[in-house]
């Protein structure tokens, strides 16, 4: 099939990108580069170095793609996905998150594109009362810009789908965290925020602690419990949802989880085995739900799809990449 991948030079599109090239795919990727990194793109995918919120520029990209041969699906990954930045630029979130894919769904149409793949969060379900597994049919309450973007995003696609016939798979991640097995390619950011690369970089001495965001929380342990997915189990649920789009001419909607959580604790110490991890606990980060995990039942009836990477693969391919990428 011939794929257009938006945000292609990021941490889970490039990982999608280079698992469609070694699948036998005809890929193109659009980025921004502003957070992908371009050597982490494959290189026998095109490259175009173009923003989703600027129509002229993608419509370009669309109008050559398609000029050799019509594009089958759109996986559309740009956008921007810091929680704490989208309190503090809730505008720049909507710009990027829905204008960027209105526009992207506006080319699509032109374009005759039927299939869209779209990476969605479970930030969509807010801070659920409840502390049990998440599934689809759950109410969808955002508690920050970021969430919010992303729901709207949903309902567009749907709304699009609905009157143009398009078929979508939304993909809502649970906490995507890992490395490929070639430890190639791997989250890289100016600064982190997530508890897996900075448990990891405590542990190479590159953060001076991990710190523990609570330990009070009404949970076995009392630290805050997430469904941590290695994202090659991702990039292997986008390849499988791209090819029910063309054959089932169906929609989906999915979460994407292991339906096992883990703790901070527990994320500590599965480094902890491979080297030691100091960590400090602090007070709490505004806006964190207790528990999140994932329902992933539909996944697996609908797409066959089970998770193949627990979270010892997680952190030890997380400290592979670091190892070498030093970052
Ligand atoms: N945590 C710490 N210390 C840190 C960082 C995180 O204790 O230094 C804790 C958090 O409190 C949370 C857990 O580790 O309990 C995971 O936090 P992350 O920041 O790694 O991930 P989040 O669960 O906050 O968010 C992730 C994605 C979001 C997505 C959300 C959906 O980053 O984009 O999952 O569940 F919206």
């Amino acid at each position: 099939m011939k794929v257009l991948v938006t945000g292609g030079a990021g941490y889970i599109g490039s990982h999608v990108v280079a698992d469609l090239v070694k699948a036998g795919h005809d890929v193109a990727v659009v980025d921004n580069l502003s957070s992908g990194q371009r050597q982490h793109v494959h290189p026998s995918a095109r490259f175009y170095l173009a923003d989703t919120t600027r129509p002229i520029e993608l419509a370009k990209v669309f109008v050559t793609e398609t000029g050799s041969a019509p594009i089958d699906v759109v996986m559309h990954f740009a956008a921007k996905l810091d929680v704490e930045e989208s309190v503090r630029l809730p505008l720049a979130y909507y710009h990027n998150n829905v204008e960027g894919l209105r526009i992207v769904l506006a080319c699509m149409l032109d374009a005759g594109v039927k299939n869209i793949v779209f990476s969605s969060t479970a930030a969509v379900y807010g801070d659920p009362l409840a502390q049990e597994p998440l599934s689809e049919h759950m109410p969808t309450l955002p508690i920050n810009p970021y969430g919010s973007s992303k729901r709207a995003a949903e309902q567009l696609i749907q709304w699009v789908s609905a009157s143009d016939g398009i078929n979508y798979a939304i993909l809502r991640y649970f906490n995507a965290a890992g490395a490929d097995e070639s430890c190639a390619l791997g989250l890289e950011k100016p600064h982190y925020t997530h508890l897996v690369p900075l448990a990891v970089r405590a542990a190479l001495g590159l953060e001076d602690a991990v710190k523990i965001f609570g330990d009070d929380w009404q949970t076995p342990d009392g630290t805050c419990i997430r469904d941590y997915i290695h994202v090659s189990d991702l990039s292997d649920a986008h390849l499988l949802a791209a090819q029910y789009l063309l054959t089932e001419q169906k929609s989906l909607l999915l979460n994407l989880g292991t339906a096992q959580g883990s703790s901070v604790k527990e994320v500590i110490a599965a480094v902890d085995k491979l080297r030691p991890c100091p960590y400090q606990v602090v007070g709490k980060r505004a806006g964190d739900p207790a528990v999140l995990i994932a329902d992933a039942s539909k996944a697996h009836e609908v797409l066959g799809w089970c998770p193949q990477r627990d979270l010892d693969v997680i952190v030890k391919s997380d400290l592979n990449y670091r190892l070498r990428a030093r970052t």
